[in-house]
């Protein structure tokens, strides 16, 4: 049976202030910490052990996930004491595997949503002979992502870094962040300092001989490291868009957990989610958002693709477009946030603040 090893040590800096309290893996995506879609996703693959490698807020896994068995796993965590970055994470945690040599083990960075056929990679992985296989996908703009162009064979011919000239841009395919190990790969990445998969292990197996595939899957794919990206992601799981086994509840324009109240005037639509015990007041619209456990929306505020931490408040008629609010921050009546807004945790914006429009 194969094993797997996640990657969740990362400090999310991109995602902040949503990760300020809580490390990405486990901010809420369609209702649930977005790691549970993963593990369930993993599970439903066939996968029954796995190792987390955490760093960063590191004790928050566990009292969640314990032993894993409520999702009909074996989960293991391991912590680095000092961040060790991607490839150093996975051979830090190389002790606690226990595949043979030869065995196949996946590796999953813990922010990508995706509906990668997981055992469709370890099939590539087995009938190719490969030491290393890589989930790839196909993005319009890939100047932000990691080139891997590959041979009429799917062999992997290089690794480019994020390319900005047009003659860097060889190929459209991006490497996304699944991964199967020949066990025996996983040694040979330096112990104890910190190593980087995509920018020293695998340039170095390659220019070492080693053979690394590249499986193309053009399913749905999202890298969740922006709040806009994740703020979509979550709206996708919700819809049913994305796939996940692990959304509590049924897929469509709205989701709203069993403790939440919504009043009957308000209207959730484009795959909204409303956490436990979070509270929405009469004629609030709310489209494409996540409001997590505790917030309370005030009547008449028009929230869209927009994040609202938990125990925050959105005062009257405040308008939120492609925004994010903190943990516990307070953001008064009529305000107005538009894209690329940060609320900090805590903070409080007096009611009237912030305006986009000079119609008061
Ligand atoms: P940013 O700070 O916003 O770039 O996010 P990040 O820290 O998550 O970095 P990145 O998105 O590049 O990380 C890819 C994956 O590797 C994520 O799942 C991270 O949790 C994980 N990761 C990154 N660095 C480390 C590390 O030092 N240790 C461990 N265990 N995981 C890491």
């Amino acid at each position: 049976m194969t094993e797997a090893i996640l990657l969740v040590g990362g400090k999310g800096t991109r995602l902040r202030p949503l990760t300020v309290h809580t490390p990405k893996p486990m901010v809420p995506a369609a209702g649930v910490p977005f790691l549970t879609h993963q593990l369930a996703r993993a599970r439903a693959a066939g996968v029954e052990h796995i190792v987390l490698a955490t760093s960063y807020l590191a004790e928050v896994f566990e009292p969640y996930f314990g032993d894993g068995s409520a999702l009909g796993l074996h989960i293991e965590y391991v912590t680095e004491t000092e961040p060790l970055g991607t490839g150093g994470a996975i051979r830090n945690v190389a002790s606690h595997l226990r595949s043979g040599p030869d065995d196949p083990v996946l590796i999953f960075n813990g922010d990508i949503l995706t509906g990668l056929d997981i055992r469709a990679l370890v099939d590539t992985h087995r009938t190719s002979g490969a030491d290393v296989s890589l989930h790839l996908t196909r993005v319009e703009d890939p100047r932000a992502f990691g080139l891997v162009p590959t041979d009429a064979t799917g062999r992997v011919t290089a690794f480019l870094e994020k390319p900005q000239t047009p003659e860097e841009i060889v190929t459209d395919q991006i490497n996304a962040g699944a991964y199967v190990f020949r066990r025996s790969v996983i040694d040979t990445i330096p112990a104890g300092r910190p190593v980087s998969v995509e920018r020293e292990t695998f340039p170095d197996l390659l220019s070492s001989g080693a053979h690394l595939q590249g499986m193309v899957d053009s399913t749905y794919w999202l890298d969740l490291g922006t709040p806009q990206a994740f703020v979509r992601g979550s709206a996708d799981l919700v819809l049913g868009r994305a796939p996940s086994p692990a959304v509590p509840g049924r897929r469509g324009e709205g989701l709203a957990l069993p403790t939440a109240s919504v009043a009957p005037g308000a209207k959730l639509t484009g795959g909204t989610v409303v956490g436990e015990n979070a509270r929405i007041g009469e004629g609030a619209r709310i489209s494409g958002s996540t409001v997590l456990a505790g917030a309370v929306v005030e009547p008449g505020a028009v929230i869209t693709d927009s994040f609202v931490g938990s125990g925050a408040r959105v005062g009257a008629r405040a308008v939120l477009s492609g925004a994010v609010i903190g943990d516990g921050a307070s953001v008064g009546a009529d305000n107005e946030l538009r894209e690329g807004a940060r609320v900090w945790c805590g903070a409080t914006l007096p009611p009237g603040a912030i305006r986009f429009s000079s119609d008061q």
